[in-house]
């Protein structure tokens, strides 16, 4: 029997814990979308190696030095030889062009480090202890041109203990994060896939 699960990218800079959360959720045949590609802008991403190690297709992004088109160029090439549908941005430090977003619009996902609309940018966590808050948490969302600003698929809330540092605060962040994303992906590609089949069947 084929499979009918749909194609997903993840992109990384870093270590990856999201990625391997997405990778174990997709080991079961019941997850709507496959991961067959990982991507990173840094060569020495250590989730680039996880990856690779676990049989999964992996590919390093040029740098930026031939400018913003051509580095975004080789990205939507490399997705596109892949026939990828769904776009999982776990770690990525990039921010995409309104132009990239447009071509894979609706179909490019992010997790952030925030209730948000609180929050957005780098250092998220340090943010939410600056401010006081007594809860934090992250946040699922679709990623439209505006940093951090697309619909929101869910958010997990975690408390602000009055003795947390930024590592403390992150760490129990991260632990939702594990949970939260890939049952949110899950949710998406079933509804969102549902959703166009049945427009373009009527
Ligand atoms: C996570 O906190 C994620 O929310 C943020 O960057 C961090 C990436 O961690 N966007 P990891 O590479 O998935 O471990």
């Amino acid at each position: 029997m084929s499979d009918t699960r749909k194609r997903g990218a993840i992109l990384i800079s870093g270590r990856g814990s999201n990625m391997v959360s997405l990778l174990q959720a997709a080991q079961h045949e019941s997850f709507p979308v496959t991961f067959d590609l990982v991507v990173s802008d840094k060569i020495e991403a250590p989730g680039l190696s996880h990856a690779s190690g676990v049989g999964i297709r992996t590919h390093a992004l040029r740098s930026c030095r031939d400018g913003r088109a051509a580095w975004e160029g080789e990205l939507h090439a490399v997705l596109g030889e892949a026939d990828i549908d769904l776009i999982c941005l776990a770690g990525f430090m990039r921010v995409l062009s309104a132009d990239f977003v447009d071509r894979w619009s609706e179909q490019i996902l992010n997790i952030h480090p925030s209730l948000l609309p609180d929050f957005p940018g780098l250092d998220a966590q340090a943010q939410a202890l600056d401010a006081g808050v007594s809860e934090a948490g992250c946040t699922v969302h679709v990623v439209t041109a505006q940093m951090d600003a697309g619909p929101v698929l869910g958010q997990a809330v975690v408390p602000v203990q009055a003795s947390d540092s930024v590592d403390a605060l992150s760490a129990r962040i991260l632990t939702e994060e594990h949970r939260l994303y890939p049952a949110m992906v899950a949710q998406y590609a079933q509804t969102f896939w549902a959703t166009k089949d049945a427009a373009n069947a009527g």
